[in-house]
């Protein structure tokens, strides 16, 4: 059963999982991962002005030989350039005469303020340049100044997610919801790829041990659960379909997901912390005995040298 599509806020549907042309992939001809993704089973792929791989995003999809219909593609703009020019620039490098959703990457990016630059991209939308239009790495705060003044909401938000930052994101995940706008996820698998050793590995690796897959899935699995789009990559075909395999696993449970939540609010560095203060107190231990052994052994010569 493959990944559901998602309604947006603009009646249009959106692929529910992606594959990602940017972290450890941006700068690099990025072809033959978007082909393998494509072959694989992915049809959502995301790109960013910022990754420098819209190029060879538009050359694989030209090589598929599949039809625009068939294929997803969000771009974004990140802070280069005036946002009209940019918006046809990336459509010239990826060879498309429309995008499906395109982002303003950050905040940052909105140089002239939140207003102007959204009314570019409604712009934008009427234009047919992008069928959707949507924000990256909006905070709570600053998804409710956009909205304030804009004639479009945004259809989505793209944002860092994973179980060691959802209580921070909860409050923005429930004002998206009221205003429909879909919240995409990114770095999902932060608990395996940056920070292993955490609290979430025990729950996940029980979870992923019941069903037999894998804690990268289940992990997906997880950001499935929230209602969330993942935004995922990789280089490796098995990985890639590891992820696709996510829509086929048995869904987590409630109790799962609230022990995944409540290991994500423990932080991974309370375990690193105590894992230093054991190895600190094993270092102390290890040098009292020291001590202990070489007073021994002088107190031992010293008997012997006075009993000389
Ligand atoms: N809007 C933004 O500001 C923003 C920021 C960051 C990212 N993004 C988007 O999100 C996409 C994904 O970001 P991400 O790379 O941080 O996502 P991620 O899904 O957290 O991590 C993907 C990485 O995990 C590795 N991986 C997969 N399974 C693994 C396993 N079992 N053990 C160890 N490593 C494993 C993959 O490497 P292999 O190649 O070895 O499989 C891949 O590099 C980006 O490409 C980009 O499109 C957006």
């Amino acid at each position: 059963m493959p990944f559901a599509d998602f309604t947006l806020n603009d009646g249009r549907k959106i692929p529910s999982i992606a594959f990602g042309t940017g972290s450890v992939l941006k700068g690099t001809d990025v072809s033959e991962y978007v082909e393998q993704a494509l072959e694989t089973g992915f049809s959502h792929i995301d790109t960013a002005q910022y990754y420098e791989t819209e190029e060879s995003t538009g050359r694989a999809i030209r090589e598929s030989g599949l039809d625009r219909s068939e294929i997803y593609v969000a771009s974004k703009y990140s802070g280069g350039g005036e946002i009209q020019q940019a918006v046809r620039e990336s459509l010239d490098k990826l060879g498309l005469r429309y995008l499906d959703l395109y982002l303003i990457h950050e905040p940052r990016a909105a140089r002239g303020g939140f207003e102007a630059a959204w009314q570019e991209f409604e712009k934008i939308k009427k234009d047919g340049l992008s069928k959707s239009i949507g924000v990256s790495n909006f905070n709570l705060e600053q998804l409710q100044t956009l909205i304030k003044t804009a004639n479009i909401k945004p259809a989505v938000n793209q944002i860092l997610f994973h179980p060691y930052n959802y209580a921070e994101k909860k409050t923005l995940l429930e004002y998206a919801a009221q205003h429909n706008i879909v919240i995409e996820a990114y770095s999902s698998l932060t608990p395996i790829t940056k920070l292993p050793g955490g609290p979430v590995d025990k729950v996940v690796k029980e979870a992923a041990a019941k069903r037999g897959v894998q804690p990268s899935q289940i992990l997906l699995a997880w950001v499935r659960a929230k209602g969330v789009v993942i935004v995922t990559t990789s280089t490796k075909e098995q990985h890639l379909r590891e992820y696709l395999g996510v829509a086929d696993i048995e869904p987590l449970t409630a109790e799962e997901i609230a022990a995944i939540d409540e290991a994500g609010a423990r932080k991974p560095w309370t375990s690193w912390a105590s894992i230093t203060v054991q190895t600190l107190f094993l270092y102390i231990l290890g040098f009292l005995i020291g001590l202990g052994v070489m007073d021994l052994l002088l107190g031992l010569s010293g008997s012997r040298s006075s009993y000389k």
